[in-house]
């Protein structure tokens, strides 16, 4: 039997922490391979500290989570790095180093993850950076290039090994509309290639423009587009 039809996320009655604090709770919802999902909520209604579980920066408590396929309730901080050679995570502050260029940024993740032969690391670098349309970018340093180019070798960072998910949040929050129209074009396309995406936005034109199914976070717990009906309106500031 092949496994290839099994969920990338899975949540079965889920509690979210922070600290003490209950975040969300009685958290149900599956994302399937290569599907597109926004989440949304109020500030503080606990968009990231939801996506932090999943890539394992907060501990799964309660509940049953299973992230490619490594279930996180057992996860063992050893197996961290393994979980996240599967995810790309992309940040709203793009977390560049900027004392090295575009591609030394990329190779320095490579390294890191065990790609040990320099010419394939170049080969890799080449691919992500035409992928994202910085193929002429590699030898500049991140200052010489625009808010949304340095956003764009982020996502090319998250593409290096070529990830199951990528875990967004609020990835257009600090550009223009322009730039940020030019970033969620990208992230349909590599989403088109069959990589799931759940993306935190407080973003509505964005949704109205591309939309896909919604999550969202609303007093303690998680509403889902695909299950109910609620205002999709409200809950962006
Ligand atoms: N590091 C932390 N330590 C303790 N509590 C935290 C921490 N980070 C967030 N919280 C609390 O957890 C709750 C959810 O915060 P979270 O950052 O997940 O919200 P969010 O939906 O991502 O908000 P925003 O839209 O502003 O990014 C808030 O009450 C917040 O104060
Ligand atoms: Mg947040």
């Amino acid at each position: 039997m092949s496994f290839s039809s099994s969920p990338v996320v899975s949540l079965r009655d889920v509690t979210i922490y922070q600290d003490v604090q209950t975040v969300l709770s009685n958290v149900n919802f599956d994302v399937e391979k290569g599907e597109f999902v926004y989440l949304v909520g109020r500030t503080g209604s606990g968009k990231s500290s939801l996506l932090k579980t999943l890539y394992a920066d907060l501990p799964l408590q309660t509940g049953n989570a299973a992230v490619a396929e490594f279930q996180l309730g057992k996860l063992r901080r050893k197996q961290v790095p393994f979980l996240r050679r599967k995810l790309g995570i992309i940040f709203q502050d793009f977390q560049l180093l900027f004392d090295r260029t575009v591609a030394e940024n990329l190779a320095f993740v490579l390294k890191a993850t065990g790609w040990s032969d320099k010419s394939k690391r170049k080969q890799r670098i080449s691919e992500v950076l035409m992928r994202v349309g910085l193929d002429a970018a590699a030898n500049k340093m991140p200052h010489q290039l625009s808010g949304g180019e340095q956003q764009r070798v982020v996502v090319a960072r998250a593409l290096l090994n070529e990830p199951v998910i990528l875990f967004a949040d609020e990835p257009t929050g600090n550009l223009d509309p322009a730039v940020a129209d030019g970033i969620m074009k990208l992230f349909q396309e590599i989403n088109n290639h069959g990589t799931a995406v759940l993306m935190a936005t407080h973003n509505y034109e964005i949704i109205q423009r591309y939309p896909q199914r919604v999550l969202k976070c609303e007093n303690g717990r998680v509403l889902d587009s695909k299950v109910e009906e609620f205002n999709l309106v409200n809950g962006y500031q």
